[in-house]
């Protein structure tokens, strides 16, 4: 038997696993979570928490000798990426040959790096997505709640109409309208009225600091200060940072042992613990959840894993893009790093996609409108399990990519032509204006009601669940973290009321 025992363990802290932590907290059980990355509220020697984007340091990047942002070059030149020293730091690219994933590191997760842009989905995309769940259910009380504690707000139009900080929005949405295009406003959980004092310069800036990717010291309200903050507050979580999960067996008493990898900042291991549990729910995301499911089901720990396991990856169709202004369409030298406006062309059977207007903040004016556009790619991939490196590999070839490529481009050669503009070419790498070889939704690898029933409890194997964005199967139309909350939210209601009243 393990040393430790919790009635409940959850292992990440991303979006899915913080549902879990706060709504067992919530019922009385204690439970444990165990996140790889650091926890991330103690500023370092300059002061801040995080590092900034323009002189990123070891806190930037997940053990790396020289950053990997999504936008590598400038003008073609090598001025983005900046050698630092190996350290857990909370952005972390994955690369798997022709797909690298983007994912959060750290306590909350994605939520740490992302964009904050809160958006539910479409209602018929949904349905189509996820037949199995009652949409009229979800849309009346799950993303509801998600939306709420999660603090989603929306930028106030007149401000938006008037700040400097969002002409790079306005000049883009200019450039979709002459194309006949609607845009709309998107939510977010970056605190917009705090964006307002930061403009008012009375307050410390983040979102108009250039600070997303590698965190925003201020303003943003990321899992770690709504869900897990709640849960805390319970009395009944714990959260054990620096800890690696890399095991998951079953006893014959039907509990489950997880061995993790404890770790010390320079990333070596100083103690390898197993942990036994009740239950045990998987947050670590896409990539981690499938990764540990199928490491358990090719190595024989948990053999009656179902086939679905490692299937039904997407890329949420995610192409960046980005196009060149006239010298009179300027986008301003300031921008704000979190987006607020969308083109949504969903509607449009023959070509559906929303674009959201990414800033690209530089300091200085470029005339560049960037746009990360989400697409309605079929294509899926697979994971295998590599027995000689004991990791999942995911088979996903460019050529999958294709379509959500072929889509951008119909979209943004029609705003072109409308606008007489061009594509930039120097962005990406390659020389191509699409950057097809990276994604930040990653989605899928443990479908629901396929690897799980239809409330994310894993076939085979009670008393195991998947909770995060494993389960939606590879693509939900808009950005995904809403989404991931809300189904959430949904399946531990259920979990609670049925697997524990025993
Ligand atoms: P998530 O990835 O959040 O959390 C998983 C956690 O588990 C991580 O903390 C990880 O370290 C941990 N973990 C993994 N394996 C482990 C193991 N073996 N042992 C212990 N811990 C382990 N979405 C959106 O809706 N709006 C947006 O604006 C953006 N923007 C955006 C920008 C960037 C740069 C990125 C990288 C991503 C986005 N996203 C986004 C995507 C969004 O962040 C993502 O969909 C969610 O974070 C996924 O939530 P999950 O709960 O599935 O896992």
């Amino acid at each position: 038997q393990p040393a430790t025992h919790t009635p409940a363990l959850v292992i990440g802290s991303g979006y899915g696993a913080a549902v879990a932590a706060l709504r067992l907290g919530q019922a009385g059980i204690q439970t444990l979570v165990l996140e790889m990355g650091r926890l991330w509220d103690t500023p370092a020697g300059d002061g801040k928490v995080f590092c900034s984007t323009s002189a990123p340091d070891q806190r930037s990047m997940w053990f790396r000798t020289r950053t990997e942002a999504p936008l590598a070059t400038f003008l073609w030149l090598d001025v983005v990426n900046k050698s630092i020293s190996p350290y857990p730091g909370v952005l972390d690219r994955v690369n798997y040959g022709d797909m690298s994933v983007y994912v959060g590191r750290g306590v909350g997760g994605g939520s740490l790096v992302n964009g904050g842009m809160a958006v539910t989905p479409r209602r018929d995309y949904f349905a189509e997505v996820l037949p199995q769940v009652d949409a009229a259910e979800m849309y009346g009380t799950y993303f509801p709640r998600a939306n709420a504690m999660l603090g989603v707000n929306t930028v106030d139009p007149a401000w938006f109409e008037s700040t400097e900080w969002y002409k790079f929005a306005r000049t883009s949405r200019k450039a979709a309208q002459n194309a006949g295009l609607k845009t709309v406003f998107v939510p977010n959980v970056y605190d917009f009225g705090y964006m307002r004092r930061e403009a008012a310069g009375t307050a410390t800036k983040s979102a108009l600091a250039g600070e997303v990717i590698y965190g925003n010291n201020y303003g943003k309200r990321s899992v770690d200060k709504t869900y897990l903050a709640a849960a805390l507050g319970t009395g009944r979580v714990t959260i054990e940072t620096l800890h690696h999960v890399r095991a998951i067996r079953r006893q014959p008493d039907g509990t489950y042992v997880v061995t993790a990898d404890r770790t010390d900042l320079t990333g070596k291991v100083v103690e390898t613990r197993e942990i036994g549990c009740g239950k045990l729910f998987l947050g670590a995301g896409s990539l981690g959840t499938t990764e540990l499911l199928l490491r358990a089901r090719e190595t024989g720990a948990l053999p009656a894993l179902d086939p679905a396991v490692g299937t039904g990856w997407g890329t949420n169709g995610n192409i960046m893009t980005a196009r060149a202004n006239h010298m009179w369409d300027t986008v301003g030298a300031n921008e704000a790093t979190m987006p607020a406006l969308g083109i949504d062309d969903w509607d449009n059977a023959a070509n559906p996609v929303f674009a959201e207007i990414a800033p690209l903040p530089m300091g200085f004016e470029h005339w560049v409108s960037l746009y990360l556009a989400i697409t309605k790619n079929p294509q899926r991939g697979t994971f295998t399990y590599d027995p000689a490196t004991d990791s999942a590999r995911l088979n996903w070839t460019k050529a999958q990519n294709q379509p959500s490529v072929d889509a951008t481009k119909r979209l943004f050669d029609r705003i072109n032509l409308k606008n007489a503009t061009i594509y930039r070419y120097d962005l990406f790498g390659n020389n191509t204006p699409f950057a097809d070889d990276f994604c930040y939704h990653p989605l899928g690898g443990c479908p629901l009601g396929r690897a799980t029933d239809g409330y994310g409890r894993v076939k085979g194997y009670p008393g195991l669940y998947v909770t995060d964005g494993a389960l939606v199967p590879g693509s939900i139309g808009v950005n995904p973290f809403v989404t991931i909350t809300a189904l959430a939210e949904r399946n531990l209601e259920r979990v609670l009321a049925e697997d524990f009243a025993a």
